[in-house]
């Protein structure tokens, strides 16, 4: 079991920054010294109080721009930059000057010209983020752009399979539903690689991106096939914003195939427990029954952790610029 940070060193930030001097665009190019510094950063603060607060990006802003609809990643990361002390602007993208016609481009310069400390993002397209980079000042967190990553998900879903099951490494982990589409997908493929679980994907054929086997995971088409053994299921939604045309069979009939039922969850290992990083379609990907399942399903713990894990990445990225770590 990874070790885990004694509490009082989640009040002292000396000498934390994994991500220093950078961004936080995606996990591919991590390597597993930063990742687990960062959990084990993550894991000390999911261990503070609720009403904690520290001080340790006093004095930076904080700005959240999301072209995206989201409820959980936007709230997670204001909570989480409040309670490291940082200031926060949350810009208000469908009221903005984005809606006149203005690019991302003039946007990012824009809010540049305002002197954010961190900036983070999410956007439609993949390479947002690393657009943004190369045009402000700020660290710049990606929040998910496109299809492509959205790293802080994957990291808190790591967390929270390390802080239930005490480690990563060696456990059967199935990825279920929309991989194509999935920016969620892409990043904990990388990540729960680098930490060494053994993945298997579940999809249908026309959910599967075709350079999927090079990322060197096992694809399945059938949920038994899949589930056989696992100790993780996590479950996707149908991106329905970024498919192109017939994709999927209808919602009744996905379900059928591939939402996760009781009988279907009985294929994998007899403790297995569930995951989702939300929004949730029920009877869609997944059982009303078993997403209320408090013994099974890790979803609340999700949210709970990913609070803890951007105060990590934000503050790996904002202690170097106030000189407390480099
Ligand atoms: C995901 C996202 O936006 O990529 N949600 C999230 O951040 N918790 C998944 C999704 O939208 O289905």
């Amino acid at each position: 079991m990874a070790r885990r940070a004694p509490l009082d060193s989640a009040t002292d930030c000396n000498g934390f920054a994994p991500l220093a001097g950078k961004h936080l665009l995606g996990i591919e190019g991590l390597d597993r010294p930063c990742v687990e510094a960062l959990l084990e950063r993550a894991d000390a603060f999911a261990d503070l109080p609720p009403r904690a607060r520290l001080d340790h990006l006093n004095g930076l802003t904080v700005f959240t721009v999301f072209f995206e609809n989201s409820t959980r990643t936007r709230v997670s990361f204001d909570l989480a930059a409040r309670k490291i002390g940082a200031s926060v602007v949350n810009v208000p993208i469908s009221t903005s000057s984005i809606k006149k016609g203005e690019s991302l481009l003039d946007t990012a310069l824009t809010l540049n010209a305002m002197h954010p400390d961190i900036l983070v993002m999410r956007h439609p397209n993949a390479g947002a983020a690393l657009l943004l980079a190369n045009y402000v000042d700020a660290a710049v967190v990606n929040a998910g752009d496109g299809r492509h990553e959205h790293p802080t998900q994957a990291l808190l879903d790591a967390l929270t399979i390390r802080r239930r099951l005490g480690r990563i490494e060696g456990l059967n982990i199935t990825i279920c539903g929309d991989i194509t589409n999935s920016r969620v997908a892409r990043s904990n493929i990388h990540l729960l690689s680098i930490l060494g679980a053994n993945l298997r994907l579940v999809a249908p054929p026309t959910l599967v991106p075709p350079q999927i086997s090079a990322m060197g995971v096992e694809c399945y088409h059938d949920m038994a096939a899949g589930l056989a053994g696992a100790d993780i299921v996590m479950l996707l939604r149908l991106q329905q914003e970024r498919m192109q045309g017939a994709e999927t069979p209808s919602q009744r009939e996905y379900f059928h195939l591939y939402g996760l039922t009781a009988e279907k969850l009985a294929l994998a290992k007899a403790e297995a427990l569930i995951m989702h990083p939300g929004p949730m379609n029920r009877g869609v990907e997944i059982s009303s029954e078993l997403a209320d399942d408090v013994e099974r399903s890790l979803i609340t713990a999700q949210v709970e952790i990913g609070v803890a894990v951007r105060m990590a990445c934000l503050e790996s990225l904002g202690a170097p610029l106030l000189g407390r770590a480099q």
